[in-house]
């Protein structure tokens, strides 16, 4: 993807790898969308991430906001080369 595709607010999701990438403080972020509470896909909203599952909440740079989620999402590394990010998702 563009890193010009990446919007300065709210968040671009990539459902099919299950990941978003938002903009936090002009720093380019991407997180696992998996909840770490028991696995539901969150949803992308104007504060940042909801689990529809559960309820828990996070802010825009993944930290658990409300529970019953024990963590904040996982933080994925972004790599950028001319322009185009790449995602790196680790195994396991
Ligand atoms: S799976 Fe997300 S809050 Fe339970």
């Amino acid at each position: 993807m563009a890193a010009a595709d990446v919007p300065g607010e709210g968040a671009l999701v990539l459902p099919r790898h299950r990941c978003a990438v938002v903009k936090n403080g002009g720093e380019v972020q991407a997180f696992d969308l998996t909840c770490p509470h028991l696995g539901c896909t969150v949803k992308a909203t104007p504060e940042g991430f909801a689990c529809p599952c559960h309820g828990s909440r996070f802010k825009s740079n993944g930290e658990v906001v409300a529970g019953p989620a024990p963590r904040a999402l996982r933080r994925l590394e972004v790599a950028e080369s001319d322009g185009v990010l790449s995602i790196v998702r680790e195994e396991g």
